[in-house]
């Protein structure tokens, strides 16, 4: 592309370039495509039957690379500390696409010479020479969506693939050179009973990840789960039983050398650290790529269009693919401050808080919810549990 061809920005967007400042950088792909939708997920992502017509998975590499492009053009050179390719599922386009695509951001933006660079993938989407592709590529951590090691769990969930995949997949990406290999959980699945969610958590441990992430089930409205929910086809645990879920990760993982830094996420030390999610949790910058991506950047944040098509049409026609944003003023950027820091190991800096805040925190550390650190408020375990009604203490 020319500089002629420069897609002028869409009404709200501004020059990014020398506004961003030094904080951390990272930059998001998302990749909206799956192999089967599992009835319980709401992401932004299509099954070949649902894609329709206008936007392919051979084409979505080049189109993904032309925002890239026009990215790189308004935030100009700027070292990425991070790139995450989420989705959906990346690993359903074949390897060569992904190192495609890290190729152009490293042309546009500049990669740093430690940057972290993780594929999402699911076990059955993946082979030893698609791994080996990935690694010799730039990909140096892979996050793969194991969910449940109990079949009648995974049949509920809708999840496809087969448990026993799952080692497999994991020694593969081993053996191609990936350091840094995390598992996916989700607990609270109906039926689930605690010596399941056991079994899943000792067989996640047998695969010596250097990072876990569990999270409960969330009922997302609009999914073929919610309906069976509704209809009272499955029931959901109630809070006690899901707190005791948590729990049980907490101990176990604790247990096996996996210490938490975020409330749902474990890592075996500070290096094997989820580095793209701690700039999110840390709100620092990143451009989002791909339909409905987020971005957050100069105190802005927008999104994308959502449909691949739509976003393929943008694209080709020269346009900014954006849908809509809005700026961050000081009052939210508070809030989100303290939801985000809360959630941390690292705990929240009391400079977040006003007098009354800071009163309402001592409240809270009366009750044993949290402790102090120098001058960060870190949650306890039993806070953890409550890590929502803490948060809205501390908002005022
Ligand atoms: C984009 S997926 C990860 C990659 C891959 N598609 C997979 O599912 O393994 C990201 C994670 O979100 C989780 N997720 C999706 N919907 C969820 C829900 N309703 N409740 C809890 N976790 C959910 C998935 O299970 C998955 O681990
Ligand atoms: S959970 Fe993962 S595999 Fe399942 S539909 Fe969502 S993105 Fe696709």
């Amino acid at each position: 592309m020319s500089l002629t061809e420069i897609p002028h920005p869409a009404p709200g967007e501004r020059d990014l370039g020398t506004s961003g400042g030094l904080r951390p950088f990272g930059v998001y792909v998302h990749v909206p495509f799956c192999r089967v939708r599992c009835g319980y997920c709401d992401f932004n992502t299509y099954t070949a039957d649902e894609l329709g017509e206008g936007a392919t998975r051979a084409s979505y590499a080049d189109t993904a690379i032309s925002e890239i492009v026009q990215a790189a053009t308004r935030v100009g050179r700027r070292p990425v500390e991070t790139v995450f390719f989420g989705g959906g599922t990346p690993t359903q386009l074949p390897s060569a696409d992904l190192v495609r695509i890290l190729r152009a951001i490293d042309d546009g933006f500049g990669l740093t010479d430690g940057v972290e660079v993780t594929t999402e993938a699911n076990p059955d989407s993946v082979t030893p020479e698609s791994l080996a592709t990935l690694r010799a590529g730039g990909f140096n951590r892979i996050s793969f969506g194991v969910q449940s090691a109990v079949p009648h769990v995974l049949a509920t969930l809708e999840r496809t693939h087969d448990p026993a995949r799952v080692p497999q997949a994991v020694r593969w990406a081993r053996e191609a050179g990936f350091e840094q290999v995390s598992v996916d959980l989700i607990y609270g699945t109906p039926g689930e009973s605690m010596d399941d969610w056991r079994t899943s958590l000792e067989q996640a441990i047998a695969l010596e990840p250097n990072h876990v992430s569990a999270y409960a089930l969330i009922v997302e409205d609009g999914t073929a789960f919610a309906r069976k929910v509704r209809r009272g086809e499955v029931v959901m645990p109630d809070d006690d039983e899901t707190a005791d879920k948590y729990l049980l990760a907490d101990e176990m993982l604790s247990g096996a050398g996996l210490g938490w830094y975020e409330l749902s996420n474990w890592a075996r030390d500070e290096a094997a650290q989820c580095r793209h999610n701690v700039l999110y949790w840390r709100s620092d910058d990143w451009f989002g790529i791909g339909p409905g991506a987020h971005s957050h950047l100069a105190g802005q944040r927008w999104w994308n269009v959502k449909h691949p098509a739509a976003y393929a049409q943008r694209l080709a026609a020269g346009e900014s693919p954006r849908h809509d944003g809005e700026t961050i003023d000081a009052d939210t950027a508070h809030v989100e401050r303290i939801m985000l820091e809360t959630r941390l190991r690292s705990g929240l800096g009391l400079d977040a808080l006003s007098p009354a805040a800071r009163r309402s925190a001592d409240g809270v550390v009366a009750r044993d919810l949290a402790t102090l650190e120098g001058e960060r408020l870190v949650l306890t375990r039993s806070g953890r549990l409550l890590a929502d009604a803490v948060v809205r203490e501390l908002v005022d």
